[in-house]
């Protein structure tokens, strides 16, 4: 089969590595994709959001089945489209795609089907919210309703933080229409987990674990990232967490799907706070995690193309899904700067000495036989191990040979950071 697959960062290589593996791929495209991603696809020069585009290129290819990297094209609604036009598409429509796209519908997804979440309100009248910013206390969480980057999550910790951010979202516009409408939560402790899930609308099957690293520097300091890097499986991974997990939160997640009349297919990311008062789920993302698709999907035995039709077919049910027992460590190497401003266009050295990892890359272009830089995060370095301290030395020996001007990464991925 001709496969398409939307987006340009690491875990699309990821996605393009492991569906190259199978029997039944013909050819793959990429739009827009990468430098590492180029030996394995064709690269195609259409933007993730013109899905005008991406429709007319999958037509004009005999594109027999596409899959959605990013949430943008999902939020837009490119599964609708595609499947107006008799097109198998991969990924939520753009009703359960509202999941990632709006976090207050999110929340009133979770406290109308009793999923355990930290307490809320949302508001659209900047005085009505100024008025009730101290509701929960400090610190306090105000959050974007819309998309926007990653970026608009903010954790205030006085009054004074939290007028700003609120501000800056609900006045200035920071984050445009996404800041129309916010949500004030009260903040968690605890450690976070992410949990990834195949969904056909019927049947929840989790991945193994994973967990990424946000915090830009060493031991979880300085400001959020992307996800610097990240490790499977999560350190909190056991039977009794899994239990508590498909207790709780797998179960009463499909059950509202269906009360909801929510046709959720395709990949649901869950962000948990596990804190001294039990696993509560902190948001969703409706597609696969990056960094954390780097180090779950090389795990994953079974032909990701199978899964991904029995998810389309709704036979996920019958469909067996097996792992291996390696653990595997992916190490994010950022430019200088990066998550604020940086420069791209440095050459990119040391590639073709990669011994015992692969590269999946990210932020990269190719010109003239070279490897630039092209993006904040540009490479995630993924090694595989007996153990997650075996395969994180493999990775870190590989990255030490990679450089480039003012790389910067992690030095303690795969560790285990305990919140302060
Ligand atoms: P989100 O996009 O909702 O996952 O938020 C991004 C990050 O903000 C999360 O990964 C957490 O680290 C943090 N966060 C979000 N909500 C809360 C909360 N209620 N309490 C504490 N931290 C939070
Ligand atoms: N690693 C978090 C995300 O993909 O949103």
């Amino acid at each position: 089969m001709n496969v398409l697959v939307i987006g340009s960062g690491g875990r699309e290589h990821a996605i393009i590595y492991k569906i190259s593996q199978s029997p039944k791929v013909k050819k793959i495209y990429c739009a827009p994709g990468n430098a590492g991603i180029k030996d394995l696809a064709q690269i195609v020069d259409i933007k993730d959001y013109d899905i005008e585009g991406l429709l007319k290129f999958a037509k004009e290819n005999k594109i027999d089945l596409t899959i959605v990297g990013p949430e943008v094209p999902l939020v837009l609604g490119i599964v609708d489209k595609f499947q107006s036009h008799g097109l198998k598409i991969f990924g939520p429509n753009k009703k359960c795609a509202r999941l990632e796209g709006s976090k207050a519908y999110t929340k009133d997804f979770l406290m109308r089907h009793s999923i355990p979440t930290a307490q809320y309100e949302e508001y659209t009248d900047f005085e009505k919210a100024k008025e009730n910013i101290d509701k929960f206390g400090y610190p306090v969480v105000l959050k974007a309703d819309g998309l926007a980057a990653g970026k608009g999550v903010v954790i205030a910790q006085n009054k004074e933080e939290a007028m700003t951010a609120l501000e800056e979202m609900m006045k200035e516009k920071k984050f445009g229409q996404a800041g129309a409408k916010i949500v004030i939560e009260e903040y968690l402790t605890g450690i976070e987990a992410s949990i990834l899930c195949f969904v056909d609308g019927k049947t929840i099957v989790p991945m193994v674990s994973a967990q990424d690293y946000k915090k830009v520097y060493d031991k979880d300091q300085g400001p959020n990232t992307g996800g610097m890097g990240s490790y499977s499986p999560s350190f909190l991974d056991n039977e009794g967490f899994q239990e508590e997990v498909q207790k709780m939160i797998l179960s009463s997640i499909i059950e509202g799907f269906q009360k909801d009349q929510l046709d959720f297919k395709g990949i649901l990311f869950i962000g948990l706070m596990i804190t001294n008062k039990g696993i509560k789920v902190l948001e969703f993302n409706v597609r696969f995690g990056d960094p954390e698709t780097q180090v779950i999907l090389p795990r994953l035995k079974t032909d990701l193309i199978d899964i991904m039709e029995s998810i389309i077919d709704e036979k996920l049910d019958q469909q067996s899904i097996l792992w291996r027992e390696e653990k595997t460590v992916c190490v994010v190497v950022a430019s200088g700067g990066y998550p604020e401003d940086y420069e791209k266009g440095k050459v990119i050295y040391g590639l073709d000495d990669i011994k015992d990892s692969i590269v999946f890359h990210a932020g990269t272009k190719e010109k003239d036989g070279e490897v630039f830089t092209n993006g904040g995060r540009v490479l995630g370095v993924m090694a595989c191990g007996k153990t997650v301290e075996e395969a994180r030395e493999k990775a870190y020996k590989d990255v030490s040979k990679i450089s480039f001007e003012e790389m910067h990464y992690r030095k303690d991925i795969g560790k285990v950071i305990t919140p302060a």
